[in-house]
């Protein structure tokens, strides 16, 4: 049997070049060698988008990008997360045995604080659901990018103590956090994030990924001055889309001098539309035909009900839910 393999992706904002080198490249390499669940995560967009029309068009979106990007609905399960409600029960039992202690060490819930969100139940509860979503498919590897590394850790610590404190219920997941890509740095250098207004958007127009581009931060070194490529955000992003030859130009270019920060960019931004110009034409068909890809989403989430029910089932039996 192959290795059953499961990511989850927000629709809280246009998907960027840090959730595609993140997750989305991974997730299409996946869908070949494993068994691939991978799903709009809308329940959790919920948590700082409250506005209907938005939250709508964002998870359609995040479908037709990821659709456009290689995910291939023939080879694996695709779906909207609150398509299949029995995560949402799965989530309250879960929150019974979570300790209050490892909720309020989250790393991530702190950030969003921090960075101005409205704290919230939801908002709170968030680790929870996400060992649900991960839980209730028996799911055995969870790549995602270096960020949520603490809410898999969450995740094992949920299943395991549910299956001693129950019996064996939970395979327990293997987080696949990979090595040489750890966090992309947005325009700001903080971690590229839809919540930060900082990200370079995978189909953005023309006009807008220029933006992003030339509005990445850099130190005030002039064209002549030889520069840093190892604490420059242009070439940390740069990198990810470079071979080997185009990487020791760069490198090369950045330590002699004599190359501004501008024709950087301009470099960046060529690679940028080299590698996402041929999605466009598939996401542009995707775009015109909403209704297919509702259908595309929907026969998704019917497979994916059957398997979460059967978990649910279980942990409803075995907790005394069941009477
Ligand atoms: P965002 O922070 O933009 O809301 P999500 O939290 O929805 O992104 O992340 C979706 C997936 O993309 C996750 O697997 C996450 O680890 C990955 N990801 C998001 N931002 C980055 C980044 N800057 N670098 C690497 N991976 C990222
Ligand atoms: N919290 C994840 C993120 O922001 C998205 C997500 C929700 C997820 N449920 C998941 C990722 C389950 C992996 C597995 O990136």
């Amino acid at each position: 049997m192959k290795k059953r393999v499961l990511s989850g992706i927000q629709p809280s904002g246009k998907l960027h070049i840090g959730n595609y080198f993140g997750m989305i490249k991974r997730m299409v390499e996946y869908q070949d060698s494993s068994d691939l669940f991978c799903f709009i995560a809308n329940l959790h967009s919920l948590t700082t988008i409250q506005e209907q029309s938005k939250l709508k068009e964002l998870t359609l979106e995040a479908a037709m990008d990821m659709l456009a990007l290689g995910i291939d609905p023939e080879k694996a399960h695709f779906w909207v997360q609150s398509d299949v409600p029995e995560v949402a029960e799965l989530t309250w039992i879960l929150s019974c045995i979570s300790s209050m202690g490892m909720m309020e060490r989250a790393h991530s819930y702190k950030d969003k604080i921090a960075k101005g969100i409205q704290p919230s139940l939801g908002l709170f509860n968030y680790p929870v659901l996400m060992a649900s979503d991960i839980l209730i498919i028996q799911a055995e590897s969870v790549p995602v990018g270096k960020d949520q590394k603490q809410h898999l850790e969450m995740t094992r610590d949920l299943a395991t103590k549910f299956n001693h404190q129950f019996g064996e219920t939970f395979t327990i997941p293997e987080p696949d956090i990979q090595k040489t890509v750890a966090t992309v740095p947005g325009t700001d250098g903080q971690k590229m994030s839809k919540s930060y207004d900082n990200t370079i958007p995978i189909f953005g127009t023309e006009k807008e990924i220029k933006k992003a581009v030339m509005s990445i931060v850099t130190d005030s070194k002039g064209v002549d001055d030889p520069k840093d490529p190892d604490t420059c955000n242009v070439f940390a992003i740069y990198k990810l889309f470079a071979n080997e030859t185009e990487l020791k130009e760069m490198t090369e270019a950045y330590q002699k001098g004599g190359m501004g920060y501008g024709e950087a960019k301009k470099k960046l931004l060529a690679k940028i539309q080299d590698t996402f110009g041929p999605f466009r034409d598939k996401r542009a068909e995707l775009e015109a035909n909403p209704k297919k890809v509702e259908e595309i989403l929907h026969v998704g989430a019917e497979k994916v009900r059957k398997i979460s029910l059967e978990t649910l089932e279980t942990v409803r039996e075995k907790t005394g839910l069941k009477y």
